[in-house]
């Protein structure tokens, strides 16, 4: 397996994604389990999750036991495993996304994170969505006290522009280690995020990078040009993606929900996919 850093750790450079296995249409618990014991199987060293990967309201968590619980019953060693997880988002329970940003619920989010991870300190822990409730530096100062107390060995930050990456790297300073944005084919416009990201050395977490849960599955048939590279190397158009995604630059690690063990052993592969420069340009203009 091909490696990436967040900060001075070292994982593989695919990550599983765990929200698929959690919210809405994830399937029974025993395919979640097998899905991350395939992607431990296949080399990933990086699972990001959250507290809001959950269904009704009264599951907050689901997705945190449940990564926590394959991790123990897997067989060989995880010791070298990241898990990322985040607060700040809510989900009542009809469906939709809350927000939260305020210190004393974002203290309160990360203790609840520990006890359902089991650990005494979470290794990389994000802070999910900007609330415009409360003043960033406000939530950022959060993580920043989380550090200070060993609650949290590293600090990230996710759906932030370059003002707020620049901002949140002036609290934490070198505690700052990544930013989890939305990139994909069908959504670049977080290209300016990707390229400060490269500049200060953050690890660059694309989510969605298929696409989304409901879309991954058509990426070939929306764009053209990855299906037809794809059938070239004899490999999905999703392996193309994610091998387009990791030529852009090597701070990015794509972080590809799954809910099946076919899709993520899939997804590790793109690691060993080399594009051409030709099959890359063509692909950024698809
Ligand atoms: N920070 C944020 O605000 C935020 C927001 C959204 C997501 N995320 C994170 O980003 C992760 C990824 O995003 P996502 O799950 O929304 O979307 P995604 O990764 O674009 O798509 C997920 C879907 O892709 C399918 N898939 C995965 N690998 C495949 C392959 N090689 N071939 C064919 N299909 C494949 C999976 O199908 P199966 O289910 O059938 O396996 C899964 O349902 C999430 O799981 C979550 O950890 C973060």
């Amino acid at each position: 397996m091909h490696t990436r850093r967040i900060g001075d750790v070292t994982v593989s450079a695919i990550g599983l994604g765990g929200m698929p296995m959690s919210i809405e249409g994830r399937p029974e618990r025993s395919r979640s389990v097998a899905t991350v014991h395939a992607a431990l199987d296949a080399g990933i060293t990086l699972i990001d999750t959250a507290d809001a990967y959950h269904r009704d309201a009264n599951e907050v968590g689901h997705n945190e036991s449940l990564i926590a619980e394959a991790l123990a019953s897997y067989g060989g060693d995880t010791s070298g495993v990241l898990v990322a997880t985040k607060g700040g988002h809510l989900r009542p329970g009809d469906g939709s996304w809350t927000l939260d940003g305020r210190p004393e619920y974002l203290k309160q989010a990360c203790e609840a994170s520990l006890k359902r991870l089991g650990v005494e300190a979470i290794g990389l822990y994000q802070f999910h969505r900007p609330d415009p409730a409360v003043p960033y530096a406000e939530s950022i100062g959060t993580l920043r006290a989380l550090l200070d107390a060993g609650k949290i060995r590293y600090a990230g930050i996710s759906n932030a522009d370059t003002a707020q990456i620049k901002q949140a790297r002036q609290i934490l300073g070198e505690d700052l280690v990544s930013v989890q944005n939305q990139f994909s084919p069908s959504f670049r416009s977080s290209e300016p995020e990707l390229q400060l990201c490269d500049e200060l050395g953050l690890a660059f977490l694309p989510w969605s990078p298929l696409g989304g849960i409901g879309n991954a599955s058509g990426l070939g048939s929306r764009f053209a040009a990855f299906a037809e590279i794809a059938k070239d190397h004899e490999v999905s158009p999703q392996q193309v993606c994610l091998a387009w995604m990791l030529a852009k630059s090597p701070v990015v690690v794509p972080i590809p929900g799954s809910s099946r063990p076919e899709t993520i052993r899939d997804s590790a592969a793109a690691v060993d996919l080399r594009l051409s420069e030709q099959e890359l340009a063509r692909l950024d203009a698809a």
